[in-house]
């Protein structure tokens, strides 16, 4: 593996850096790109003020393809599906790389309804869930709570899911960083300010500490924030949106007797509700989702109907302590999928908008990343998700 080069400084000013790849952002997204590339032999770099950050920080973790299945989406299903089944050899590889534990769980999710509208919902999820060939069983609310005896005597269905796992995202985030690290990655603590074009190319980012990095390719991996890197021309901007979610975090004390055993989840009063329970006696209740903008506030409104809607299918949480909460952002795309690959503008490629699914789809964007960044040409698998699906509807709109 090559180590990326640096430009002689002028007196006071930073260096210039080389690289082949320089990915703007080092959220999960970003870091298993420049861990995955560097792995190739690709010089890479990574610009952010805090890599290992993002909404990382904020995510409960479920892998959670067949639970969170919606109607329309069966391509983004396919690319899900994929992404889950690479979970157990991709984190055996990941904590052999960086000597990190990742909380990974094989722990199975049992999605719970409580009233008639809810067992509806269900129902429908199930028979979708079965038209597309996936692995799920309905149980009665005495054998949901045979499985999990924490649960309200007023659980009446569920389907029991045991192929939608866990991971922790902080964890997984630090992981990836020392993995990089142990890669070769560098990594500049600063923003990219702006992109640099060299004609009808982008040839890398000024960032924000005055630092030019030129790069053979620049990846776009910036969450959220993706969408508003001056420079990219207007066409090329990813259409990509916050979408705030708020999520709390309890801890089950120790020694850990079984609270829960599985991630339990539902939709109460229309909005979901997840409860994710890591081995380390953490117990995760999320999440909202409100288009808000910016905002990451934690609102009163947010912790209660969180509290609300978790209390009424896990009686039980009332009792633990409330150690943490937290607002994040999702990066949202118009059809809730990712933008994995090239864009209209050569040198430039993304990998965003994976909006509810960032942690599932970390293993797979990696793999993705690094082969079309590595031969050029995008995944099969990917195909469907490219960026280019947009400035193509964009192109097609009658004048
Ligand atoms: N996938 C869970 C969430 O986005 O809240």
């Amino acid at each position: 593996m090559h180590a990326s080069s640096t430009m002689p400084e002028g007196p006071g000013t930073p260096s210039d850096t080389v690289c082949d790849v320089l990915v703007v952002g080092g959220g999960v997204i970003g870091l298993v790109t420049a861990w995955r590339a560097a792995q190739r032999g690709l010089r890479t770099v990574v610009a952010d003020p805090a890599p290992g950050g993002g909404a990382a920080l904020v995510a409960a973790g479920m892998l959670a393809a067949v639970t969170e299945l919606h109607h329309g989406e069966q391509r983004l299903l396919a690319l899900n599906l994929a992404s889950a089944r690479r979970y157990p050899a991709f984190t055996a590889e990941l904590e052999e790389a960086s000597g990190q534990d990742t909380g990974y769980r094989a722990c199975g999710t049992l999605a719970v309804a409580l009233d008639a509208d809810d067992r509806a919902h269900l129902r429908e999820l199930h028979a979708l869930q079965q038209r597309s060939g996936l692995d799920s069983q309905w149980l009665s609310g005495r054998e949901c709570r045979r499985l999990e005896p924490m649960l309200a005597p007023g659980v009446s269905g569920g389907l029991r899911v045991d192929g939608d796992h866990q991971t922790d995202p902080r964890r997984l985030a630090k992981a990836l960083l020392v993995a990089c690290e142990r890669a070769g990655v560098r990594f500049h603590r600063a923003e990219a300010a702006r992109i640099t074009l060299t004609g009808e190319r982008a040839t890398g980012a000024v960032l924000s500490d005055g630092t030019r990095v030129a790069a053979g390719a620049t990846v776009l991996a910036a969450g959220s924030h993706s969408g508003a890197l001056a420079g990219v021309p207007e066409h090329v901007l990813p259409p990509v949106r916050p979408v705030k979610g708020q999520i709390l975090r309890l801890r089950v004390p120790g020694p850990y007797a079984p609270f829960l055993s599985r991630t339990v989840r539902a939709v109460v009063r229309g909005g979901p509700v997840y409860l994710v329970p890591r081995e380390n006696g953490e117990l995760v209740v999320g999440a909202t989702t409100e288009e808000l903008g910016w905002d990451t506030t934690v609102t009163a409104g947010g912790v209660y109907e969180l509290l609300r809607d978790a209390h009424e299918l896990v009686p039980g949480i009332t009792e633990l302590p409330l150690v943490e909460t937290r607002a994040g952002l999702r990066p949202g795309s118009p059809d809730n999928a990712p933008l994995l690959g090239p864009t209209e503008l050569p040198g430039l490629l993304t990998a965003t908008g994976h909006h509810r699914n960032g942690i599932l789809l970390t293993p797979l964007t990696g793999e993705v990343m690094a082969e079309v960044l590595t031969t050029g040409r995008l995944p099969e698998t990917a195909l469907p998700f490219s960026p280019r699906r947009f400035s193509n509807a964009l192109q097609e709109l009658p004048a």
